[in-house]
């Protein structure tokens, strides 16, 4: 039994609803083929397919970022706005864009979801004077030509797009146009400078390593332009052990799953910049991605003759329960680093490892939406104080077969800023167990819900006419001091005290 007791007048932060964010890539069947398919009956007038929208509304999705990932280190823009879309090889995934779906088609999406839009810049082979052409095309009211562009293309009122990252990864081997940290930081600085001098209220970000040098470099250079500072973490990079999910290898990511925001947070306390540039965690996900290379905007290829065999991310089994309870643990530590974390993008929203998939005839719901569902309609915004007797550890092995002891329980309470109550999440990670904590609290509490996901097995998965996990919703007996409240095994619970 673990006693858990909540002091709601001891207030630890506040989180931004930003904390649960997405990310969509021109990648895979994100965009075409997937939010954006202008041929499908599911589509509305705007070629948005109807059904991801509702579902994407549902987990109200407060920022949206985009075009990449990889793919933006060699786009362009302005070959994707006006009458005349200019087609091209996308040279990061290896295929052709149409470039059909561009700013303007992101910024509607937006709109219809209710999100606040991300723009990821070209910081491979682009400049600092595309990266801030783009701003006058989204921000300024009527000067230059590409403001007037924008109103010529039928949208009088400037987009407002505030929040701009300058590049993706470009750290990275792997990427188009890497720089190195000399490199980055002069690239940064120009085009913070140029977007700035655009529009003063921008908030830009620029990629961060949990590496000293690259930060150190960056921050030095660049820091008094930068309102964020990005990083990215998947945690199965082994394509191979990724084929199945395996629910105790998983759950072993969950041990000290924060450590980069601890890293970034030293540095940038220990450079006083801590008060000023937050970080935006804009790529982050369990699952690792192999290289599907394919998607259907290859003409002539029948949709169900396209599957590649190397297109693995698209296999609904392999989101299991495992992904949910790690999701919900990610969530967990990063309320609890609120103070510094203001953003964090779930990636990808749609397809290959998202949370939603699409296919022909509907929508899946993997058991990472049902996280985000209950997070961000059933949890507290506020992040209060609480301990808890020693919670009961287990033991499991990591992808590399070392033995790691976690503890089996991860709690968190919060309060609403606008109405009464309190909301705990609880996370038992504990594969096989029941288990059973009592609340008390330092307050009031009065009607008790949980709402809960959980899969009859840690492998229950959702597939097309497979709906294996769901929330449900259970009322409990009124609020009494040490009550007893029983969370089942590889579970994710809200419980409201209402
Ligand atoms: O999502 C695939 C890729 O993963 C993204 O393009 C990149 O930013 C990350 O490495």
């Amino acid at each position: 039994m673990v006693q858990i007791t909540i002091n709601e007048s001891r207030i630890l932060g506040t989180r931004d609803k930003m904390i649960y964010g997405h990310f969509i890539e021109h990648f895979h069947r994100q965009i075409y083929d997937g939010i954006y398919d202008p041929n499908s009956p599911l589509s509305d007038q705007d070629g948005f397919r109807t059904d991801i929208i509702e579902a994407m509304r549902k987990i109200q999705v407060p920022i949206l970022r985009w075009p990449g990932g990889c793919f933006v280190s060699s786009y362009h823009w302005k070959d994707a706005v006006g009458e005349d879309r200019k087609p091209f090889f996308d040279k990061a995934w290896r295929v052709e864009d149409p470039n059909t779906f561009g700013t303007d088609e992101f910024i509607k999406l937006c709109e219809k979801i209710g999100s606040e839009p991300y723009i990821c810049t070209n910081a491979g082979t682009g400049t600092a004077e595309e990266m801030s052409d783009w701003v006058e095309y989204c921000n300024l009211e009527n000067e230059g030509q590409y403001a007037k562009w924008r109103i010529k293309n039928g949208h009088q009122e400037p987009f407002n797009v505030k929040y701009w990252s300058i590049g993706n990864e470009n750290y990275g081997s792997w990427e188009i146009g890497a720089k190195s940290a000399e490199e980055w930081g002069r690239l940064v600085l120009e085009s913070a400078k140029m977007m700035k001098h655009v529009d003063p209220q921008v908030e830009l970000s620029a990629a961060a390593l949990p590496d000293v040098d690259w930060n150190l470099n960056l921050l030095k250079h660049c820091g008094e332009f930068l309102d964020w500072i990005s990083i990215h973490e998947y945690w199965d990079m082994v394509p191979e052990v990724n084929d199945l999910a395996d629910y105790e290898a998983s759950i072993a990511f969950t041990q000290n799953i924060d450590h980069a925001v601890t890293e970034v947070r030293g540095l940038l306390q220990a450079m006083k910049l801590d008060k000023k540039i937050k970080i935006a965690f804009d790529e982050w996900n369990l699952r690792s991605w192999h290289h599907p290379n394919v998607h259907t905007i290859k003409q002539g290829i029948d949709k169900k003759d396209y599957i590649d065999p190397r297109d693995k991310n698209d296999d609904n089994s392999q989101y299991t329960m495992a992904d949910a309870v790690f999701t919900a643990s990610f969530l967990n530590a990063m309320n609890r680093n609120c103070d510094i974390v203001g953003m964090a993008n779930f990636a990808p929203i749609l397809n290959t490892r998202g949370c939603i998939y699409s296919h022909d005839e509907g929508i899946v719901l993997r058991s990472t939406y049902h996280v985000f569902d209950l997070y961000v309609n059933y949890l507290g915004d506020t992040i209060i104080d609480s301990w808890s007797s020693e919670v009961p550890s287990m033991t499991v092995q990591n992808k590399s077969g070392k033995e790691l002891e976690l503890e089996s329980l991860d709690i968190l309470a919060t309060k609403w800023s606008d109405q009464n109550g309190v909301a705990l999440a609880v996370v038992n990670k504990d594969p096989d167990n029941n288990q059973t904590i009592t609340v008390s609290m330092v307050g009031n509490g009065n009607k008790v819900t949980l709402y809960g996901i959980n899969g009859e097995s840690k492998n229950s998965f959702n597939d097309v006419d497979q709906n294996e996990v769901v929330i449900y919703k259970e009322a409990l007996d009124d609020f009494e001091n040490n009550m007893e409240i029983e969370v089942k095994p590889h579970s994710v619970n809200i419980i409201q005290m209402l």
